[in-house]
């Protein structure tokens, strides 16, 4: 089954396989003549990086790249970015990789014509109306993983170098104005990360769907997605060529994106301490944490879940919903719990501060304390 589709929704997506070679028709459709390729340093000398940059010259829009993105991009990545921007003349940018390179990418489009710090527009209130909207250059996104759906997302995740907090740097702009989906460029990616993006995709249709906040759009996005995801998260993982099971993942993940503007919850909540603090892989952390948050989350979420379990065609309501996180883990070789992930349980004090004060912890069903939290840290040992 070859899946091949254009959407406008909720930006514009060029779905399928080979549509990489589209990417230079994408940035002049943007105005861009001489756009910067944005993508992390593992990226760069990679055969799909090389493409994408050999598509962009053979239309005559050059082949300029700014890697010095860090797996978790700060600020400093970003100066150096947004001086490549300027001094190179650029027009426009291709954010491409995974959450870092598409995040960097984005935030470089930002900035570029702003003239107050980064943090003076982090995603609180209506910080945002600060900016220089005329200031903000055109995007292109091209995910290479299927997880993080920052490429239909209005913010970019920068980590303060200092402090090592993550702040969300939001505006409406940053949704990028095209996106390539194109699977061909995860096939390459290991069993792992095929793994965590994933579980990150379906952590984001879980907590979108769970969150309380009134938003029925989101809610069926999120139900579809997570029956993408049960469909085709195991079939990538044990095949990483199957393109069809690639194609349905990149939609999960744009999806699980689109439908979080409802709400995350605790499970990234928690899982951005603990990445922040012993810099493990974000969707694996969701995965690890997951089944203890079901479990705490339940009393509030149990016909919800019922209702889902139904969609997706397990039985056995909550419990059967449950049962299948706990079985789509092991498939997945998930750790069982946080010590499994090689993780001490002596700074949960610490970790829980940092939870509750985390963006996600509003939106959980169950209003996070320091008591119940540190409970829950925990339970996740
Ligand atoms: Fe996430």
């Amino acid at each position: 089954m070859n899946i091949v589709a254009n959407w406008s929704y909720p930006t514009a997506v060029k779905m399928g396989r080979g549509r990489i070679k589209e990417l230079a028709d994408a940035c002049k459709s943007l105005g861009m003549k001489k756009p910067l390729l944005i993508t992390d340093r593992g990226l760069a000398p990679m055969g799909i990086t090389q493409t994408a940059l050999d598509v962009l010259e053979e239309a005559g829009l050059g082949r300029a790249i700014f890697a010095d993105v860090d797996p978790n991009p700060n600020e400093k990545n970003l100066e150096a970015g947004i001086k490549a921007y300027k001094d190179g003349g650029h027009d426009g940018v291709v954010a491409f990789g995974g959450g870092s390179g598409l995040d960097l990418g984005k935030c470089v489009a930002f900035m570029a014509g702003q003239t107050r710090p980064v943090w003076d527009f982090e995603d609180i209130g209506d910080w945002w109306t600060r900016a220089n909207s005329d200031g903000i250059a055109p995007i292109v996104a091209v995910p290479t993983t299927a997880g993080t759906g920052s490429e239909v997302g209005r913010a970019s995740v920068i980590t303060n170098s200092v402090t090592h907090v993550k702040k969300i740097i939001f505006h409406p702009k940053f949704l990028p104005g095209v996106v390539i989906c194109d699977p061909e460029l995860t096939v390459g990616m290991p069993k792992m990360i095929t793994a965590g993006t994933g579980m990150d995709a379906f952590a984001h249709c879980l907590e979108a769907y769970s969150s309380p906040f009134y938003h029925p759009m989101s809610q069926g996005i999120a139900l579809e997605g997570m029956r993408l995801v049960k469909e085709f998260l195991p079939r990538a993982y044990h095949d990483g060529t199957d393109i069809e099971a690639r194609t349905n993942m990149m939609s999960a993940a744009a999806m699980g994106a689109t439908a979080f503007q409802k709400g995350l919850g605790a499970i990234h909540a928690l899982s951005h301490p603990i990445g922040a603090v012993y810099n493990t892989h974000h969707g694996m952390t969701n995965a690890v944490v997951m089944p203890p948050v079901l479990k705490f989350n339940r009393h509030t979420i149990e016909d919800k879940i019922e209702r889902a379990a139904a969609y997706l065609g397990i039985s056995g309501g909550f419990d059967g919903f449950y049962d299948y996180v706990l079985a789509l883990r092991a498939e997945l070789h998930v750790p069982e719990n946080l010590t499994a992930m090689g993780i001490a349980n002596d700074r949960i004090d610490e970790l829980s501060a940092m939870a509750i004060e985390d963006p996600s912890a509003g939106g959980n069903p169950v209003k996070m304390t320091l008591e119940n939290t540190k409970q829950l840290f925990a339970d996740c040992f």
